[in-house]
Parts: C-alpha cells; structure tokens; sequence
C-alpha cells in the first residue's frame, strides 16, 4: 500500500464538489486514511509550496490557498500516488476540460490558478507532505 497527500482546495471545497471528490476516491479504491479541514495562513502556505518560491504565480498562490478553509486526505492504496495524479488531472483546469473532461479538475477547476485539488508528485513529495500536516505519520509512508 501506498500513500499520498491529496487537498481539496479553496473552491473545492466552498464549492461544494467535497461529497463528489471523495465519492471518486472510494469508487477508484482509496481508503481515506487521515482527514482534516484546516485554515492555512500565509506561512504555512509559504512553507509547503517552498520550492515554489521563485515563480512568477507564487504571490497568487499564496493568496489562493490561504482564502478559504482547505481539506487535507491521506490517501491510500496501491499506486496511490500516481493514480490520485491521475484522477486529478492536468493542472491547468482549462485545459482538463478539453484534453481530460472527466478529471477532477475539469469538473471541479477553473483555471491553472484556481484548479481545486493538489496532490503530491513523487513519493519523496509524499514523504515530506504528509507528515507536513499530519505530525503523527512522521515516518511518511
Ligand atoms: S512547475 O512550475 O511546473 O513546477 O509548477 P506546477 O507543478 O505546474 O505547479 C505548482 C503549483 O503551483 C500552482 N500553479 C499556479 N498557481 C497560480 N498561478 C499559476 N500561474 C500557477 N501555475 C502553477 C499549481 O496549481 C501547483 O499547485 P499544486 O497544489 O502543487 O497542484
């Protein structure tokens, strides 16, 4: 078994596509191991998407994930990683709509901005996320 940070963001969540988001991961064959609904600040943001910080977006983002209350899972399966990738779709949520119209973030997304769900890219991602917000699953994976 496999885990992987997956975040339901902002507009997810404000807009209501949680019961259908999660309804998705169940159906695809993730148990969801570790939930919680936090308000991030600034810091925090600033901190988890670090790698981030020289990009032109990364002010936007900042302002993005801190607007609204987030959904924070720990997914877990086989493959979970890459297929929560999978599920999610493009990160440009225009895009999705036409070159992956059932992802989630073609149903869910707006724009490369405001694109709904995250989840970890790689297991060393996995690895540093989750326990980023879950301090108890210290050993990641
Ligand atoms: S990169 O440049 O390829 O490393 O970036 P990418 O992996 O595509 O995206 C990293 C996260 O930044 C978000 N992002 C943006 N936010 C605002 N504006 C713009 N233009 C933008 N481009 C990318 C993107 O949604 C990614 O967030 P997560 O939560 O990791 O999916």
């Amino acid at each position: 078994m496999e885990r992987t940070l997956a975040i339901i963001k902002p507009d997810g969540l404000l807009g209501n596509y949680t019961d259908d988001i999660k309804k998705t991961i169940i159906e695809y064959g993730s148990s969801i191991f570790k939930e919680k609904i936090v308000q991030l600040d600034e810091a925090t943001v600033e901190q988890f998407y670090a790698q981030h910080s020289s990009k032109s977006f990364f002010s936007r983002l900042i302002k993005y994930m801190t607007s609204g209350p987030v959904l924070v899972m720990v997914l877990e399966k086989d493959n979970a990683i890459a297929d929560w990738r999978a599920l999610m779709g493009p990160t440009d949520a225009s895009k999705a709509k036409i070159t992956h119209p059932h992802s989630i973030r073609a149903k869910c997304g707006l724009d490369i901005e405001r694109n709904c769900v995250h989840g970890s890219d790689s297991l060393k991602s996995a690895q540093r996320e989750i326990p980023f917000f879950f301090k108890e699953l210290s050993s990641g994976q």
